[in-house]
């Protein structure tokens, strides 16, 4: 396959960006999305030019590292699907593409499709851990979790932090990643000593690192790679009502 690439380059975050033409030539269809620009790359390295910047790490759709805008769509739009999970048999021979970095402004652009996640981990760091001391393995298995409730906490507990939830949505909303993370702890008996603070120190979080609110438009699920649902955000809401009317801060 040759295809035509419009991928965003911009030096530092300092700098103006701009759409940059390449061409993409002699692509195998089952190679992944990732590989198709390790291959522009190589060609860019022997061009003496430079290479367009990417995170990556696991390719395997578990790290999170992989977000980037394809088309328009965070992931490229294929439902669960990483950007690395992405195979290039999704594109026909000759296709353009558009490659852009998230767009939000919590999520500054550090070099090209690079952009600076940090805001997530403060909000891991305000409250998305238990502090009581588990014991060891038996220990945790020796308190019973309702299986409905295990499911549900491991389902949220699948997000991987990528931000795809924030690149779709109109408000650049973290809600559905907060939430997810929230669900994760709130649902297991572990989580419960925090539960109240936790809620109230993540949201107050999320809203100092400039996210926007929810406003129930549901683009942030149908992007998540993950395929987080969106009952976690009311989940979140119901959890801080009650945390609020108790005075938890
Ligand atoms: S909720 Fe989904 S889209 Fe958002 S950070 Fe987690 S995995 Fe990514
Ligand atoms: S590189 Fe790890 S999820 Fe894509």
């Amino acid at each position: 396959m040759n295809l035509t690439l419009h991928v965003w380059r911009q030096k530092n975050s300092q700098s103006e960006g701009r759409f940059v033409t390449y061409q993409a030539k002699n692509i195998i269809p089952d190679m992944s999305f990732l590989e198709m620009l390790d291959v522009v790359n190589q060609e860019l390295i022997m061009n003496g030019e430079e290479p367009i910047a990417f995170e990556h790490d696991c390719r395997e759709g578990i790290c999170g590292s992989c977000g980037i805008v394809i088309n328009g769509y965070p992931h490229g739009g294929h439902r669960g699907t990483t950007a690395c999970q992405l195979h290039m048999r999704h594109f026909k021979d000759g296709d353009t593409i558009t490659i852009e970095p998230w767009r939000a402004r919590a999520f500054p652009v550090m070099k090209d499709l690079i952009v600076d996640r940090s805001a997530f981990d403060r909000i891991i760091q305000a409250g998305g851990f238990i502090s009581a001391n588990t014991g060891v393995a038996q220990d945790a298995n020796a308190i019973l979790v309702p299986k409905q409730n295990a499911d549900a906490a491991m389902d949220a507990a699948a997000c991987i932090g990528c931000g795809a939830c924030v690149a779709a949505c109109p408000n650049a909303s973290a809600m559905l990643f907060t939430a997810a993370k929230i669900a994760h702890l709130g649902l297991l008996p572990q989580g419960q000593p925090e539960r109240h603070t936790r809620v109230v120190r993540m949201v107050e979080q999320m809203d100092k690192e400039g996210f926007g609110g929810c406003t129930n438009i549901g683009e942030c699920a149908a992007a998540c790679p993950k395929v987080i649902p969106l009952d976690v955000i009311a989940r979140m809401n119901r959890d801080l009502l009650v945390a609020k009317i108790k005075g938890a801060n």
